[in-house]
């Protein structure tokens, strides 16, 4: 098929651009303000040497890892995204599809377009896990979380990099009034029939999932629920919400956002399973540290007390390895994935996956390393050039 010739995440992402109308790219792709950690989390896999070891022969290496009591087939699973049926229709599902096929987890966001009940219906066998963004109405909250336990979910992740929005700048370009798009953004839109055919037809765009059943009737719309998100989000989240978080989620929970050693501590004082190390993909604070940056800053400290994902600009499989090097668990893919999902649902999706997880193994074979847990920090050249 044509998704064969596809060779590397930049290639999905160039055919995704050019699926897309601008704004839904730019929602895609974009970061914060001047992008600086945006750009910065791409740098700092750059700037990592790999010291390979020679004649190791390690064919076909392992890439079997141990997550959360868990054992994966690969360390990775596909990261929370909200609003996901922009780029594709019932894209929540086809991720979901994609990542259940290769046994690996799934984390639905809680602005997410399918229902949590939806995935389970429509993806057999998911290994489910769900996104929260904390509520103000701690009825509305609890609820969610009943959801997700009756849905099956086995791990928790709390946000807590997106207490206020972003300065997404193209966002408030790209719209007059909110969620009104401008006329060039709705000219751009009539360029791109395949698009507004896939994901628009016949019901214009989609409502947010999981929040439909605390609307009014007559407030259930996609302008409706982007609304009352942005009145729901609680900003007032604190490490007291988490401890009151840890005490009714039965189940494994991961704080996500977090880039300061002593917040990791924290984490592990209120027994926290797990945190994800992200800057929300430079999303949220421009000129916040790279998520590897931060990884490597306090995984000496913590490393062995809770599990350690990281998240943002993971592209190609050795951008995993160097994580694995640095003492991350897992890592969350969130554009790598989206990319494929807008050029082709599920089989592009799992296209993205099978890149990643080919790369992984040849970069490990190449390095002389035969299986995931022999790597660390002596695989890698820790010096900057400049200091080299
Ligand atoms: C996100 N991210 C995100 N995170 C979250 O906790 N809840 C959410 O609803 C969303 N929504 C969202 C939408 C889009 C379009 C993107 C690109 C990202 C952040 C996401 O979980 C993850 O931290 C980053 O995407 C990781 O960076 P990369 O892999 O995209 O570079």
């Amino acid at each position: 098929s044509d998704l064969a010739r596809i060779h590397s995440i930049a290639e999905l992402a160039e055919l995704a651009r050019r699926r897309l109308p601008a704004f839904a790219w730019e929602y895609l792709a974009g970061g914060a303000e001047d992008e600086l950690t945006l750009t910065r989390n791409r740098q700092a896999f750059a700037a990592l040497g790999l010291q390979a070891r020679t004649l190791v022969p390690c064919h076909p290496p392992s890439t079997r890892c141990a997550l959360l009591g868990q054992s994966l087939p690969l360390p990775m699973a596909i990261g929370p995204t909200g609003y996901n049926g922009l780029l594709y229709r019932d894209a929540d599902i086809h991720l979901a599809q994609a990542a259940t096929a290769r046994g690996l987890p799934y984390c639905l966001s809680t602005v997410s377009n399918a229902a949590l009940e939806e995935i389970v219906s429509q993806v057999p066998g998911v290994d489910l896990w769900f996104q929260l963004y904390a509520m103000r109405d701690l009825g509305i909250q609890n609820d969610l979380l009943e959801r997700a336990g009756r849905a099956g979910c086995s791990t928790l992740l709390l946000t807590s990099d997106a207490m206020v929005l972003g300065n997404r700048e193209w966002d408030r370009r790209n719209y007059v009034r909110p969620r009104q798009l401008s006329l060039a953004n709705k000219l751009d839109v009539l360029c791109h029939p395949r698009w507004l055919r896939q994901v628009m037809w016949p019901r214009g765009l989609p409502r947010l999932g999981n929040l439909d059943p605390y609307l009014p009737e007559s407030e259930r719309s996609a302008l409706g629920s982007m609304k009352f998100i942005g009145e729901q989000m609680d900003s007032l989240l604190d490490w007291d919400s988490l401890a009151r978080l840890r005490d009714r989620w039965p189940g494994k929970l991961l704080l996500k956002g977090v880039l300061h050693a002593d917040d990791a501590e924290q984490a592990i004082a209120l027994g926290l399973d797990g945190i994800v190390i992200s800057n929300h993909g430079g999303r949220q604070l421009d000129g916040a540290v790279s998520s590897l940056e931060a990884l490597a800053a306090l995984a000496p400290k913590v490393r062995g007390r809770l599990a350690l994902l990281l998240d943002g600009g993971i592209r190609r499989g050795s951008d995993i390895l160097k994580a694995r090097a640095l003492g991350a668990d897992a890592v969350l893919l969130g554009r790598a994935t989206l990319y494929g999902v807008a050029v082709a649902g599920s089989d592009g999706a799992g296209r993205a996956l099978d890149l990643l997880a080919e790369e992984l193994r040849r970069s490990l074979n190449l390095m002389g390393c035969p299986a995931l847990d022999r790597l660390g920090p002596d695989c890698l050249h820790l010096k900057p050039l400049a200091e080299a």
